[in-house]
């Protein structure tokens, strides 16, 4: 009987970071347009209380890994409690063994800043020097640090819907990065208008956009991520029909991305826009941006397989050093 590898969410803080989850995100990204993720739609089961059991079922062929990431999305009581847990156990695909069950509390989070890094990486101009982050929470912050490895960004505007909360998350990446300027500002505006990269994570379920085409200076590059569903959007229609589109999946965003299909149901896009997936560009069949001006968005609704590829990395780090416990299962 094989062992299986357990890594605990304290071990798993130790193991998981933004910069070093990029490459296996480039290569979940590269897995969706190559056809070797496979992917089934998330199922969930709703419990009175508001707990729900949630299912993220993926396999990325080339790392020969399967898994799941299995959660409870908690409902009120659970929330302020907080006892909700999730994991995901991890298959060899050739072998059928149950190689590791890792927690996934931290991989939500690191894996959509390493992905939208993976994006910026191939879609940013390479001089980007000015960064804005729309929503301070936990989203905007893994973000400054996704930026920061793939991009020389000398300023960081951060905006929240709360002001104290976009000064405390400067306050607190100041801390980490002492050599880069972290402004807090008053209004979203006078965060995006200078900005050459722009990424929204705010939770984005409402009409109301917290980007708008007209703040967003030539050249730019968005990361729109807060919006994982058509029931709200974060970014305006005109900042959406000025943009050159890049998916993380295009099947998923035709299902999920509100930014564009919100702003189809009220009339401020026509029809769904041309997309390309980032994994064509980061497989060199595509060439991303074309010239200096353009505007780029990465289009990011979350995909399983980035689970998986990031549960894959904490499984290898954790064997090659002896961290985590083996148990038969
Ligand atoms: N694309 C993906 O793969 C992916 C993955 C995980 C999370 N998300 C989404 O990212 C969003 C942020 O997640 P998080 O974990 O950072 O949440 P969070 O609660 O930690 O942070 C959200 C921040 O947005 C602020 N906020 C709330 N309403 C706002 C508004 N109307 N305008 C501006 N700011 C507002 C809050 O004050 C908070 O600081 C969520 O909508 C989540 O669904 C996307």
């Amino acid at each position: 009987m094989n062992k299986t590898l357990i890594v605990n969410r304290a071990q798993c803080e130790e193991i998981l970071t933004v910069e070093k989850c990029i490459p296996y995100m480039k290569t979940a990204l590269i897995g969706i347009s190559d056809k070797q993720a496979k992917v089934l739609q998330r199922t969930m089961i709703p419990h009175d209380n508001g707990n729900m059991l949630a299912n993220m079922p993926a396999s990325l062929v080339t790392e020969n890994v399967a898994g799941s990431k299995v959660i409870i999305f908690p409902g009120p009581q659970t929330a302020k409690m907080g006892t909700n847990q999730g994991i995901i156990p991890l298959f060899d695909i050739t072998t059928g063994e149950l190689t590791a069950i890792i927690d996934a509390e931290l991989i939500t989070v690191v894996r959509t800043a390493a992905t939208s890094a993976a994006a910026t990486d191939v879609l940013a101009k390479k001089d980007s020097k000015t960064l804005a982050i729309l929503g301070s929470g936990k989203q905007g912050k893994a973000h400054v640090q996704g930026m920061l490895a793939v991009r020389d960004i000398k300023t960081v505007y951060m905006w929240d819907l709360y002001f104290d909360a976009a000064k405390q998350a400067c306050e607190l990446m100041k801390l980490q990065y002492p050599d880069v300027e972290f402004i807090p500002c008053e209004t979203a505006k006078e965060a995006a208008v200078n900005a050459d990269i722009i990424c929204t994570t705010t939770p984005g379920k409402t009409e109301r956009p917290v980007l708008l085409g007209d703040w967003v200076k030539e050249g730019a590059h968005i990361n729109a991520v807060g919006t994982c569903s058509a029931r709200g959007r974060e970014l305006d229609g005109e900042a959406v029909k000025k943009s050159v589109i890049f998916s993380d999946w295009t099947e998923a965003c035709h299902r999920d991305a509100g930014d564009i299909l919100f702003n189809i149901s009220i009339g401020e896009l026509d029809e769904m826009p041309p997309m390309v997936e980032a994994g064509e560009v980061l497989a060199g069949r595509h060439p991303g941006r074309t010239d200096e001006k353009q505007i780029t968005m990465f289009e990011s609704v979350g995909i399983s397989v980035e689970d998986i590829a990031a549960a894959k990395m904490i499984y290898q780090y954790a064997k090659e050093n002896n961290i985590g416990t083996w148990l038969e299962i």
